[in-house]
């Protein structure tokens, strides 16, 4: 199948490099950036006294918005939009996860809207954006490497994504030994969440060589690093490889030539994190993600039987069996229980889904179909 292939941001990859943040902000005549930070790790693990550092250096000037929550809202990002105009803000700095990071984007495209959301209804599509820099500290979401932007509208209880050209970072930095502070269940989320973003590819329509093995790598990389990080989690070595194959599964090479993915998994996943905020990504889809394999596995056994072979079988159920064993011995949750999900709420979920629109390639769903399934998580067995 054609496609067209285009990435345009800059990846600065290493243990050190935040310290060339500065530069590259300089380089491009930048020197007022707003800062957007989340809820202060940056500042315990010495990645903010890294970035201030560096921006002091090449003399820059910048203004700081902490306080983006995981599962991020609409409603902050309109906060800070208001103060990047106050500060009169050329660019924008993220330094975080992809919560800060998609935050960011929306501030940066949102700058020239008179209604953000409307970027995300499909009522605007942004053209320009102020030039993003980001200081990765949580591999997982890709937002690092790619134009899309997820937030939470708290008013209609939609979590919903944009994507823009205009809103790929120009500049991402990810030095891995940022990473090693990371709490274990992060590192979990982290993973589970890049793998679903393959996961979600295996199942499209058509088939390109190339992508299906880069794909085939990226996933067995991620199982592997995770594996080994729980064993060693100050591992620099291997924070560096898996914050590498994050970066690819999310950055547009996981999908050249595949017309789409599912993308249905991930829908249901944000449902649940829009109305139960303190359920991160990551952790919704280990248990989401299963689930939706067992519901929809019959519809397509060829694209089933490849992704179980990853497991070392070729039988779909046995494969499942195992994704969901190995998300079990990481530590991730496994039932909508695990995750607080209330049963009373999923009718409430499916139909905000359908909401969604355009999801799942194997088979249209109705909302019974995601009641259905989302049932079948309630509990292991
Ligand atoms: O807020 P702080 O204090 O920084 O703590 C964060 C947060 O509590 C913490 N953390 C991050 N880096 C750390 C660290 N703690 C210690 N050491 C570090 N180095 O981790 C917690 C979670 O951070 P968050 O940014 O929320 O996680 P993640 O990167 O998983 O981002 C999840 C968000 O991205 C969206 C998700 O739906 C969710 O809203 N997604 C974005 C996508 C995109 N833009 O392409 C695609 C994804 O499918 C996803 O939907
Ligand atoms: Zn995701």
């Amino acid at each position: 199948m054609d496609f067209t292939f285009q990435n345009p941001t800059k990846i600065v990859f290493g243990q050190g490099r935040i310290s060339t943040l500065g530069t590259e902000l300089r380089a491009r005549g930048l020197c007022r950036p707003l800062l957007v930070a989340g809820g202060g790790s940056i500042k315990r693990n010495g990645v903010y006294d890294q970035v201030a550092a560096s921006l002091k250096s090449a003399d820059i000037q910048w203004a700081e918005a902490f306080g983006v929550r995981a599962n991020p809202t609409l409603a902050k990002a309109e906060e800070l939009i208001a103060q990047a105009k106050a500060f009169g803000a050329d660019s924008v700095v993220a330094v975080g996860g992809g919560s800060v990071i998609d935050s960011s984007k929306s501030v940066a495209a949102g700058f020239f809207l008179d209604n953000l959301w409307d970027a995300f209804t499909g009522q605007a599509r942004p053209k320009k954006a102020l030039p993003l820099f980001t200081v990765l500290t949580l591999s997982a979401t890709g937002s690092e490497m790619n134009g899309i932007a997820v937030l939470t509208n708290e008013a209609t209880a939609q979590k919903w994504s944009f994507f823009s050209p205009a809103c790929f970072p120009t500049v991402s930095i990810i030095d891995p030994a940022a990473q090693i502070s990371l709490p274990w269940a992060e590192v979990v989320n982290g993973s589970v969440d890049a793998m679903s973003h393959i996961m979600e590819y295996y199942f499209a329509r058509q088939t390109q060589g190339t992508t299906l093995a880069l794909n085939d790598a990226l996933l067995k990389t991620l199982l592997d690093t995770t594996d080994a990080l729980q064993k060693d989690p100050t591992n620099y070595e291997l924070h560096a490889t898996r914050c590498w194959a994050a970066t690819l599964a999310f950055n547009g090479l996981s999908s050249c030539g595949l017309g789409g993915g599912e993308w249905l998994a991930h829908g249901l996943e944000h449902s649940i994190s829009a109305l139960y905020p303190q359920v991160a990504h990551g952790a919704g889809l280990a248990v989401v993600f299963p689930a939706w394999c067992d519901y929809f596995k019959d519809s397509h056994p060829e694209r089933f039987a490849r992704f179980a072979a990853l497991f070392g079988t070729n039988d779909t159920a046995e494969g499942l069996r195992r994704l969901r064993a190995r998300f079990a011995a990481w530590g991730a949750p496994q039932t909508l229980e695990d995750l607080g999900v209330k049963p009373a709420d999923l009718p409430a979920l499916a139909a905000k889904t359908m909401e969604m629109g355009r999801l799942g390639t194997l088979k249209t769903p109705s909302a019974k179909d995601l009641e259905q399934l989302l049932r079948g998580a309630l509990r292991v067995g």
